[in-house]
């Protein structure tokens, strides 16, 4: 059998006194969308982050294609080459154009030159629907057409996972649905995704597991299906509820 593209090993991690992910334990084969869920604060981003190293695990292990990756002897710039990350707050170079803001890591951090890294970061905007808004400055795009780059700049450098952290909270709900959709096209082409989300219809859709984590532990991990249908857990089972309640309120 292949190495899993992610194991995620007795992930432990405290910030004080504060357990928030306390034996943490999971894998990813190549090609699995994982959404992850939880209330807040039970460690959903502090997972996200150890992932690419933008935090230390206090103890545990992350391999990334059977390679150890949280150890300090993987070089962290390798690491987040290999794992793309979309954020909640999207982070846009203001004064930079939807494709310059794609090909600025592909020359800088990728190598490409100036005319590879052009033709490589519109192939990424038309992935995303975005190709003839290439010329627009970030002021001149919805929060929804903003994010969409942010995926493509987050594509453009081929990772083997993408990493997203709650992609769609800061947008209007009618701008959610164009950045669901851009991520379950991605889900069902088998990128690789581990995604922090709200939006129950993506999880139904496009998500292989769900991982419902509360306190720093991993309650229960299964199929949507599962979750949804069938939870082992009467605390993953209410959590869903009101959660989709919410979303059905239009409040998320
Ligand atoms: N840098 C930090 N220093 C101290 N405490 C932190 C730090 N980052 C996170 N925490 C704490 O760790 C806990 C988990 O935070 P985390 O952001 O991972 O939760 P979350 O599940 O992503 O929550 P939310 O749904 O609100 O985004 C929280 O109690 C938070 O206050
Ligand atoms: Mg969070």
């Amino acid at each position: 059998m292949s190495d899993p593209l992610l194991q995620i090993d007795h992930l432990e991690k405290s910030y004080g006194d504060e357990d928030v992910l306390h034996d943490v334990s999971f894998e990813m084969a190549e090609g699995d969308a994982f959404v992850l869920i939880g209330p807040s604060g039970s460690g959903k981003s502090t997972l996200l982050r150890c992932v690419n190293r933008l935090t230390e695990p206090d103890s545990g292990n992350i391999y990334l294609d059977g390679t150890l990756t949280s150890g300090s002897e993987y070089d962290v710039d390798e690491l987040r080459r290999e794992v793309g990350m979309v954020f909640q707050d999207i982070n846009l170079f203001a004064h930079l154009t939807a494709v310059e803001n794609v090909t600025l890591g592909l020359e800088k951090v990728a190598g490409l030159d100036a005319e590879g890294a052009e033709s490589r970061a519109m192939a990424e905007l038309e992935q995303v629907g975005l190709a003839d808004q290439a010329g627009s400055y970030p002021a001149e795009l919805s929060g929804g057409q903003q994010q969409r780059v942010g995926i493509a700049r987050a594509l453009a450098m081929d990772p083997k996972l993408v990493l997203f952290d709650e992609p769609t909270s800061s947008l209007d709900p009618e701008l959610t649905g164009e950045v669901v959709e851009v991520m379950q096209q991605l889900a069902y082409e088998g990128m690789t995704m581990l995604v922090v989300t709200h939006e129950m219809g993506f999880a139904r859709s496009a998500a292989t597991q769900m991982l419902f984590l509360e306190d720093g532990r991993l309650v229960e991990q299964g199929p949507p299906k599962q979750l949804f249908t069938d939870s082992e857990t009467d605390r993953t089972q209410e959590f869903l509820r009101r959660i989709t309640e919410a979303e059905s309120a239009g409040s998320f």
